[in-house]
Protein backbone atom coordinates (compact mmCIF):
# COMPACT_ATOMS: atom_id res chain seq x y z
CA UNK A 1 0.00 0.00 0.00
CA UNK A 2 1.45 3.39 -1.05
CA UNK A 3 2.07 5.71 2.33
CA UNK A 4 0.76 9.01 1.81
CA UNK A 5 2.25 12.27 3.26
CA UNK A 6 -0.93 14.43 3.93
CA UNK A 7 -0.27 18.55 4.72
CA UNK A 8 -3.58 19.82 6.53
CA UNK A 9 -2.69 23.55 6.47
CA UNK A 10 -5.34 24.99 8.39
CA UNK A 11 -6.38 28.18 8.13
CA UNK A 12 -2.53 29.31 7.39
CA UNK A 13 -0.95 30.54 4.32
CA UNK A 14 -1.06 33.26 1.49
CA UNK A 15 -1.38 33.31 -2.39
CA UNK A 16 2.67 33.25 -2.26
CA UNK A 17 2.65 29.74 -0.76
CA UNK A 18 1.44 28.19 -4.17
CA UNK A 19 5.16 28.38 -4.36
CA UNK A 20 5.77 25.85 -1.72
CA UNK A 21 5.50 22.79 -4.00
CA UNK A 22 9.03 23.67 -5.82
CA UNK A 23 10.10 24.47 -2.39
CA UNK A 24 9.42 20.84 -1.26
CA UNK A 25 10.39 19.52 -4.82
CA UNK A 26 13.67 20.57 -4.58
CA UNK A 27 14.05 19.76 -1.51
CA UNK A 28 13.38 16.14 -2.63
CA UNK A 29 12.52 15.87 -6.15
CA UNK A 30 9.63 13.82 -7.33
CA UNK A 31 12.00 10.85 -8.92
CA UNK A 32 12.84 10.00 -4.86
CA UNK A 33 9.36 9.69 -3.74
CA UNK A 34 7.28 7.36 -6.37
CA UNK A 35 6.69 5.20 -3.65
CA UNK A 36 5.13 7.90 -1.77
CA UNK A 37 1.83 9.93 -2.13
CA UNK A 38 2.30 13.47 -1.14
CA UNK A 39 -0.54 15.93 -0.91
CA UNK A 40 -1.53 19.60 0.19
CA UNK A 41 -4.68 20.35 1.62
CA UNK A 42 -4.42 24.27 1.39
CA UNK A 43 -7.52 26.63 2.40
CA UNK A 44 -10.34 26.65 -0.31
CA UNK A 45 -8.87 29.75 -2.37
CA UNK A 46 -5.36 28.66 -3.02
CA UNK A 47 -6.64 25.09 -4.14
CA UNK A 48 -6.80 26.88 -7.92
CA UNK A 49 -3.88 28.63 -8.09
CA UNK A 50 -2.22 25.61 -7.05
CA UNK A 51 -3.01 23.16 -9.46
CA UNK A 52 -0.38 23.84 -11.66
CA UNK A 53 2.94 24.14 -9.39
CA UNK A 54 1.11 20.75 -7.75
CA UNK A 55 1.30 18.96 -11.30
CA UNK A 56 4.37 20.14 -12.00
CA UNK A 57 5.98 18.38 -9.03
CA UNK A 58 3.43 15.41 -8.79
CA UNK A 59 1.79 16.68 -5.69
CA UNK A 60 -1.94 16.24 -4.99
CA UNK A 61 -4.30 18.07 -3.82
CA UNK A 62 -6.98 18.30 -1.69
CA UNK A 63 -9.20 20.45 0.09
CA UNK A 64 -9.98 20.41 4.12
CA UNK A 65 -13.91 20.50 4.42
CA UNK A 66 -16.86 20.32 1.97
CA UNK A 67 -20.88 20.65 2.30
CA UNK A 68 -22.56 17.21 1.80
CA UNK A 69 -25.01 18.67 -1.08
CA UNK A 70 -24.56 19.13 -4.62
CA UNK A 71 -25.58 22.71 -4.53
CA UNK A 72 -28.44 25.11 -3.21
CA UNK A 73 -28.81 28.02 -0.44
CA UNK A 74 -25.95 27.35 2.02
CA UNK A 75 -24.61 30.89 2.25
CA UNK A 76 -20.40 30.11 2.46
CA UNK A 77 -20.53 26.39 1.27
CA UNK A 78 -18.18 24.87 -0.90
CA UNK A 79 -19.51 21.27 -2.85
CA UNK A 80 -17.25 18.39 -3.35
CA UNK A 81 -18.13 18.49 -7.38
CA UNK A 82 -16.57 22.74 -6.79
CA UNK A 83 -13.63 21.16 -5.43
CA UNK A 84 -13.22 19.05 -7.88
CA UNK A 85 -13.88 21.29 -10.81
CA UNK A 86 -10.51 23.47 -9.69
CA UNK A 87 -8.33 20.64 -8.71
CA UNK A 88 -9.24 18.76 -5.39
CA UNK A 89 -8.67 15.14 -5.84
CA UNK A 90 -8.86 14.31 -1.81
CA UNK A 91 -11.12 15.79 0.92
CA UNK A 92 -10.43 15.99 5.14
CA UNK A 93 -14.21 15.05 6.28
CA UNK A 94 -14.74 15.31 10.01
CA UNK A 95 -11.52 17.00 11.55
CA UNK A 96 -11.98 17.28 14.85
CA UNK A 97 -11.72 20.68 14.54
CA UNK A 98 -15.24 20.90 13.13
CA UNK A 99 -16.34 17.67 15.02
CA UNK A 100 -16.26 20.37 18.19
CA UNK A 101 -18.03 23.19 15.62
CA UNK A 102 -21.11 20.52 16.24
CA UNK A 103 -20.34 18.38 13.25
CA UNK A 104 -21.79 14.64 13.85
CA UNK A 105 -20.87 11.47 12.29
CA UNK A 106 -23.88 11.51 10.17
CA UNK A 107 -23.46 14.94 8.74
CA UNK A 108 -19.63 13.74 8.14
CA UNK A 109 -20.80 10.36 6.76
CA UNK A 110 -23.07 12.53 4.32
CA UNK A 111 -19.92 14.48 3.61
CA UNK A 112 -17.75 11.39 3.13
CA UNK A 113 -20.63 9.73 0.53
CA UNK A 114 -20.77 13.38 -1.51
CA UNK A 115 -16.65 13.01 -1.93
CA UNK A 116 -17.17 9.62 -3.37
CA UNK A 117 -20.05 10.87 -5.71
CA UNK A 118 -17.43 12.91 -7.18
CA UNK A 119 -14.86 10.34 -7.68
CA UNK A 120 -12.58 11.86 -4.87
CA UNK A 121 -11.00 10.34 -2.07
CA UNK A 122 -12.54 11.41 1.60
CA UNK A 123 -10.08 11.30 4.24
CA UNK A 124 -12.65 10.84 7.19
CA UNK A 125 -11.12 11.55 10.90
CA UNK A 126 -11.52 10.22 14.00
CA UNK A 127 -10.34 10.25 17.19
CA UNK A 128 -10.91 10.48 20.92
CA UNK A 129 -10.43 13.14 23.50
CA UNK A 130 -8.10 12.71 26.82
CA UNK A 131 -11.06 12.10 29.21
CA UNK A 132 -12.19 9.29 26.82
CA UNK A 133 -8.75 7.46 26.66
CA UNK A 134 -8.51 8.44 30.69
CA UNK A 135 -11.37 6.55 30.72
CA UNK A 136 -10.55 3.30 28.25
CA UNK A 137 -13.03 4.63 26.19
CA UNK A 138 -10.34 5.01 22.97
CA UNK A 139 -10.87 2.03 21.24
CA UNK A 140 -14.71 2.08 21.43
CA UNK A 141 -15.10 5.98 20.32
CA UNK A 142 -13.13 5.29 17.50
CA UNK A 143 -15.18 2.00 16.22
CA UNK A 144 -18.86 4.13 16.91
CA UNK A 145 -16.97 7.04 14.85
CA UNK A 146 -16.18 4.70 12.02
CA UNK A 147 -19.56 2.97 12.09
CA UNK A 148 -21.00 5.84 11.93
CA UNK A 149 -19.10 8.31 9.78
CA UNK A 150 -17.92 5.91 7.10
CA UNK A 151 -20.86 6.35 3.78
CA UNK A 152 -22.80 2.64 4.01
CA UNK A 153 -21.71 0.38 0.93
CA UNK A 154 -18.77 2.63 0.38
CA UNK A 155 -15.61 0.96 -1.29
CA UNK A 156 -13.18 0.43 1.66
CA UNK A 157 -10.62 1.16 -1.27
CA UNK A 158 -12.10 4.74 -1.81
CA UNK A 159 -12.05 5.96 1.47
CA UNK A 160 -8.73 6.87 3.90
CA UNK A 161 -9.26 7.02 7.72
CA UNK A 162 -7.02 9.28 9.96
CA UNK A 163 -7.26 8.04 13.41
CA UNK A 164 -6.11 11.57 15.25
CA UNK A 165 -6.67 11.72 19.19
CA UNK A 166 -7.82 14.91 19.86
CA UNK A 167 -5.19 15.34 22.79
CA UNK A 168 -2.56 15.11 20.45
CA UNK A 169 -3.47 17.58 17.85
CA UNK A 170 -1.62 20.55 17.75
CA UNK A 171 -0.55 20.14 21.64
CA UNK A 172 2.64 18.73 21.66
CA UNK A 173 2.05 15.81 22.57
CA UNK A 174 2.20 12.23 20.16
CA UNK A 175 0.65 9.16 20.83
CA UNK A 176 3.42 6.66 22.24
CA UNK A 177 4.25 3.76 19.67
CA UNK A 178 2.89 1.81 21.50
CA UNK A 179 -0.86 3.58 21.60
CA UNK A 180 -0.72 3.75 17.99
CA UNK A 181 -0.10 0.72 17.54
CA UNK A 182 -3.34 -0.61 19.13
CA UNK A 183 -5.70 1.15 17.64
CA UNK A 184 -4.26 1.06 14.55
CA UNK A 185 -4.93 -2.63 14.52
CA UNK A 186 -8.13 -2.08 16.17
CA UNK A 187 -8.69 0.00 13.08
CA UNK A 188 -7.65 -1.93 10.44
CA UNK A 189 -9.92 -5.11 12.12
CA UNK A 190 -13.18 -2.75 11.34
CA UNK A 191 -11.66 -1.44 7.82
CA UNK A 192 -10.35 -4.46 6.35
CA UNK A 193 -7.10 -4.95 4.69
CA UNK A 194 -7.52 -2.53 1.57
CA UNK A 195 -7.64 0.87 3.62
CA UNK A 196 -5.05 3.76 3.95
CA UNK A 197 -5.11 4.59 8.05
CA UNK A 198 -3.09 7.76 8.62
CA UNK A 199 -1.93 8.68 12.02
CA UNK A 200 -2.36 12.69 12.64
CA UNK A 201 -1.18 14.66 15.91
CA UNK A 202 1.41 16.36 16.34
CA UNK A 203 3.89 14.26 13.75
CA UNK A 204 6.84 16.16 13.30
CA UNK A 205 10.62 15.07 11.36
CA UNK A 206 11.50 13.94 15.02
CA UNK A 207 9.00 11.68 15.64
CA UNK A 208 8.02 10.56 12.08
CA UNK A 209 10.22 7.63 11.82
CA UNK A 210 8.90 5.79 14.31
CA UNK A 211 5.49 6.22 14.15
CA UNK A 212 5.60 5.83 10.57
CA UNK A 213 6.90 2.51 11.21
CA UNK A 214 4.09 1.09 13.21
CA UNK A 215 2.37 -1.87 11.77
CA UNK A 216 -1.17 -0.57 9.81
CA UNK A 217 0.04 3.16 9.79
CA UNK A 218 -0.06 3.96 6.03
CA UNK A 219 1.00 7.69 6.23
CA UNK A 220 0.25 10.69 8.23
CA UNK A 221 -1.76 13.95 8.43
CA UNK A 222 -0.03 16.81 9.55
CA UNK A 223 -1.02 20.27 10.67
CA UNK A 224 1.22 22.63 12.84
CA UNK A 225 4.74 20.47 11.26
CA UNK A 226 3.70 20.38 7.66
CA UNK A 227 3.86 24.40 6.66
CA UNK A 228 7.51 24.21 6.52
CA UNK A 229 8.45 22.20 3.52
CA UNK A 230 11.93 21.61 5.07
CA UNK A 231 9.59 19.32 8.28
CA UNK A 232 7.16 18.22 5.73
CA UNK A 233 10.22 17.04 3.57
CA UNK A 234 12.15 15.84 6.62
CA UNK A 235 8.70 13.58 7.48
CA UNK A 236 8.41 12.45 4.28
CA UNK A 237 11.62 10.97 4.08
CA UNK A 238 10.98 9.44 7.42
CA UNK A 239 8.71 6.53 5.83
CA UNK A 240 9.68 3.37 6.15
P1 LIG B 1 -0.91 18.81 14.18
O1 LIG B 1 -2.34 18.72 13.47
O2 LIG B 1 0.05 18.05 13.33
O3 LIG B 1 -0.62 20.29 14.22
O4 LIG B 1 -1.07 18.21 15.55
C1 LIG B 1 -2.78 17.51 12.90
C2 LIG B 1 -4.16 17.69 12.33
O5 LIG B 1 -4.96 18.40 12.96
O6 LIG B 1 -4.51 17.16 11.27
Amino acid sequence: MKPLIAANWKMHGDMSWRDKPAEFDKIIPRANRQNIDVLICPPTPFIAPMVLPAKRTDIWLGAQNCHAEQSGAHTGEVSAGMLKSVGANFVIVGHSERRAGGETDAGIAAKAQAVLAEGLTPIICVGESLKQREAGQANDVVSAQLAASIPHNADMKAVIIAYEPIWAIGTGKTATPADIKTLHAHIRKIVGRATRILYGGSVKPANAHSILSTPNVNGALIGGASLDMQSLAEITQAVA
